[in-house]
């Protein structure tokens, strides 16, 4: 740590007046960050596999990227091999170039992932193949990154399981914030913890905060330091309400119509 404190220019170096806990974690970030493959600005990806959906968020100009899973993928009726791969093929079309796509692999066994997954990376660029946090799932993750072939490793809970994940080489690692939050445990110290492992090893996985279900646990996820937070559409559409932001504007078009009638 003092070897890299030592490298920052002396502006960027902590003063002695900021609290230690939270200077240290931004420090622990700037570190991370030069380490790290992921932007320090959290992605917005959307969870879900409805196209309109899809086509709504990448409207807004802010979407970088898509995770669906078999839930999902039966949520909209999409079932056999031939139609699960032409939807996968349409959502990678609709969201464009380098916006990643996560797409999960059905077999719970190494041999039949490695097949899955391979399938799944050479029909489009922008998929990503994603693996359940089980044994084989580890061990495919691992066989993935060699290949070059990125990885989403899903179904996170523990901090342990995601120590496992980074090692075998995971591109994204989903901790499942909503559904900690189910069982009366905390989804966004589950993120906290990672994030601080994460930047204490140096691991290059991103956090990717899935299982968010309202505006609230995107902002805490970035609070967190999550890279990238996976939500569905109405969660995305609730960071842009504020009472304030419509009266403020009602008042200001009613006052430009006064003398402007
Ligand atoms: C993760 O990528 C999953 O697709 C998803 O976030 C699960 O969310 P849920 O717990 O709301 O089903």
């Amino acid at each position: 740590m003092k070897i890299f404190h030592a490298a920052l220019p002396i502006s960027q170096k902590e003063s002695p007046a900021q609290s230690s806990q939270a200077s240290q974690r931004l420090f622990s970030k700037r570190i991370h960050s030069s380490t790290h493959q992921i932007s320090r600005n959290m992605q917005f990806f959307i969870d879900t596999a409805n196209l309109d959906h899809i086509r709504e968020a990448s409207e807004l100009g802010i979407l970088d990227g898509v995770t669906t899973n078999p839930s999902l993928m039966a949520k909209e009726g999409i079932s056999g091999e031939k139609d699960i791969m032409k939807h996968y093929r349409a959502i990678c079309e609709i969201v464009g170039k380098d916006r990643d796509v996560s797409a999960e692999v059905i077999s719970t066994d190494l041999a039949g992932m490695l097949v899955e997954g391979k399938k799944l990376a050479e029909l489009h660029e922008n998929i990503v193949v994603k693996v359940p946090m089980i044994k084989d799932g580890i061990k495919a993750i691992s066989h993935f990154t060699q290949m070059g072939i990125k990885t989403n490793c899903t179904l996170v809970f523990s901090a342990g399981q995601a120590i496992l994940a980074a090692k075998a080489g995971a591109t994204y690692l989903s901790p499942f914030v909503g559904r900690v939050d189910d069982i009366s445990w905390d989804g966004i110290a589950l993120i906290k913890e990672i994030f601080e492992i994460y930047t204490a090893q140096a691991y290059e996985t991103a956090i990717l905060a899935a299982s968010i279900r309202t505006p609230l646990h995107i902002v805490q996820a970035a609070k967190a330091g999550a890279d990238v937070v996976t939500c569905p559409l109405s969660a995305i559409m609730g960071l842009f309400n504020h009472p304030l932001t419509d009266i403020g504007l009602e008042k200001f078009l009613a006052d430009h119509k006064k003398v402007n009638a």
